[in-house]
Order: C-alpha cells, then sequence, then structure tokens
C-alpha cells in the first residue's frame, strides 16, 4: 500500500469511510463490521473516517477497533451548534471510538465551524488530536473553504471528487497544494452509483498491465493518479471489497492516457 503526506501525517492512499455502511447495530452486522476490519488490517486499508451525523458509525468502530486501535489512524467530525453541545459531542466521539487520540478531527460541512475550530485546536495542542480539518459536500461551500484554510488553521479538508464531481480541482487542489494541506476524498464511487450505474460494460483491458480489474479499481485510480489527494475513502458494507479497493493503492499513479480512457469509458457507459 502506497502512503501519502496526510499533513503531519503519513496515511495510506486508500482509506475506509462509514457513513450508512456502519450505522448497524444488530449482532450478527456488527460481526460483519469486525470482519471489514480484519480485511482492512490484511490489506493495509488503515485510515478510517466516521462521523456522529452516521449513526452506529463511531460506536461500531470502536467496537471493531478493539484491541488493534494502534493499527489504524481514525478521522471524525463535530456536526452541531454551539459551544456546550460541541463539546459533548467531541467528548463522546472519544468514548465510542474508545480512545484518548483522534487523528484527524474535522468540522463537518462548516456546521458552525468558528465554535468548534477553537475547541479543535486546543486539543491539538493537549497532544489529543493529531490534525484539524473542515469538510463540505458541495461545492457552493470552496469559496468559504478556502477562505478557512488560507488562514493555516487547518491541515486537511475533505471534499467529493471523482468524474462526475470535478469542482474541486481547479482552484481547491492548487491552494491545498500550495499550503501542504491534506486532501481526503470523499464520495469517490459516487455513494456506489457510479458502479451500480452501469449501462455498459467498461473496456479495462487497458489498465490490467497496472493491476486494475475491475471497473471500481479504475474509479479509484483515476483519483489517486492526481497525486495532490492525500487518501480516498470508498465506505463498503463487504469484506471482499476492501481487498478488491485496497489493490489500487499498489498501482501507482496512471499516465495521462489511461486516466483519458477511464473518463471516456465514464461517459460511454454511465
Ligand atoms: N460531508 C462530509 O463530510 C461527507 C459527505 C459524504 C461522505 N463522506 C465520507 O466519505 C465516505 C465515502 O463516501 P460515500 O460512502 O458516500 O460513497 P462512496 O464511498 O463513493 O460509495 C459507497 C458505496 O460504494 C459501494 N462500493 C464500495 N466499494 C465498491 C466496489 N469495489 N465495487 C462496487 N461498489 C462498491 C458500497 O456498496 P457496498 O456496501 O455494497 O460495498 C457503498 O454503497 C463516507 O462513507 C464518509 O466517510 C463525508
Amino acid at each position: 500500500m502506497e502512503h501519502r503526506n496526510l499533513a503531519c501525517l503519513k496515511v495510506p492512499a486508500v482509506g475506509m469511510g462509514t457513513s450508512r455502511t456502519f450505522d448497524v447495530s444488530s449482532d450478527t452486522a456488527i460481526r460483519v463490521r469486525r470482519a471489514i476490519v480484519n480485511s482492512c488490517v490484511a490489506s493495509g486499508v488503515t485510515f478510517i473516517d466516521s462521523s456522529p451525523m452516521y449513526g452506529e458509525s463511531e460506536k461500531v468502530v470502536g467496537l471493531a477497533l478493539q484491541g488493534r486501535r494502534d493499527k489504524f489512524q481514525l478521522a471524525t467530525k463535530v456536526w452541531c451548534t454551539g459551544r456546550e453541545q460541541g463539546a459533548a459531542q467531541i467528548a463522546r466521539s472519544f468514548d465510542l471510538f474508545q480512545t484518548g487520540h483522534i487523528d484527524v478531527f474535522q468540522v463537518h460541512n462548516l456546521v458552525d465551524w468558528r465554535t468548534h475550530l477553537p475547541a479543535l485546536e486546543s486539543l491539538k495542542d493537549e497532544g489529543r488530536v493529531g490534525v484539524v480539518g473542515i469538510t463540505h459536500y458541495v461545492a457552493a461551500a470552496y469559496s468559504e473553504m478556502m477562505d478557512i484554510m488560507r488562514t493555516g488553521r487547518v491541515g486537511v479538508v475533505q471534499v467529493p471528487y471523482n468524474l462526475w464531481e470535478r469542482d474541486c480541482e481547479s482552484k481547491m487542489l492548487p491552494l491545498a497544494e500550495e499550503m501542504g494541506i491534506g486532501v481526503i476524498v470523499m464520495r469517490p464511487l459516487g455513494r456506489g452509483e457510479m458502479v451500480s450505474g452501469l449501462k455498459h460494460q467498461p473496456d479495462l483491458a487497458p489498465l490490467a498491465g497496472h493491476g486494475i480489474h475491475t471497473w471500481a479499481q479504475a474509479l479509484l485510480a483515476w483519483i489517486l493518479s492526481d497525486h495532490r489527494v492525500s487518501v480516498v475513502i470508498p465506505a463498503t458494507s463487504r469484506p471482499e471489497r476492501i481487498v478488491e479497493n485496497a489493490a489500487v493503492g499498489q498501482c501507482g499513479s496512471l499516465p495521462q492516457e489511461l486516466r483519458e480512457h477511464i473518463r471516456k469509458e465514464a461517459e460511454r457507459c454511465l
């Protein structure tokens, strides 16, 4: 697995998101999440993103990681308004993850960021948080995100980036690169719809030499071929897909003509 810079951290190029997929509560479903985490350990997918917005996700990540917290880097978010509520939600994330240290703590969708950033900065100063960040899922928020980035207060941003959502390419990614700010890519598979929505089978033959054998792998490799990206975080509810997605972390950067081939196949097949 290739590792990349994310502020002061080195993270695997392929991590895992947990929106919807880790919002489970039955014993059987939690057993499957443990199997997913086993697969993560075996494949080097050791960066996991969560949020209080994702229902049971933080709790299930904490349960699935019991006894192996040190093998992972954990990212989560604060997603509420008000200082007191923020403090309570942040404290709850540490409890649910069953940890005293959270590697990346982000303000989810910029919600009440003026209140939460100072709290996260204090935790960073105390050594309880590694990197402070901000996220948003719509391009209309990029201008405000970039204003915050320019203050030098955040070490990471999380934005969508895939063949359907390329708004970050023009200004956000260049600024992140210029300022040494890490980039976490959310929705790398367009919430799965870029795979499940295929109308034709894409031609993957030209990609085989790079170890790319499935369309999901092609989509992830397209993103990771942009060197400004630190980590992609596809979510999955199936352990075998961790292995499939992780393999892209060994492909290296694709030459421009193969990246263009993937773009054209997406246009033809989706
Ligand atoms: N505002 C924010 O901060 C924000 C917003 C959105 C997302 N995020 C973060 O970004 C993460 C990723 O985004 P996302 O979960 O919305 O979407 P995504 O990762 O683009 O897509 C997830 C879907 O892709 C499917 N999938 C995964 N690997 C696959 C493969 N190899 N082949 C076929 N299908 C595959 C999964 O289905 P199966 O379960 O069937 O495998 C799942 O339904 C989230 O989980 C969350 O951590 C943050």
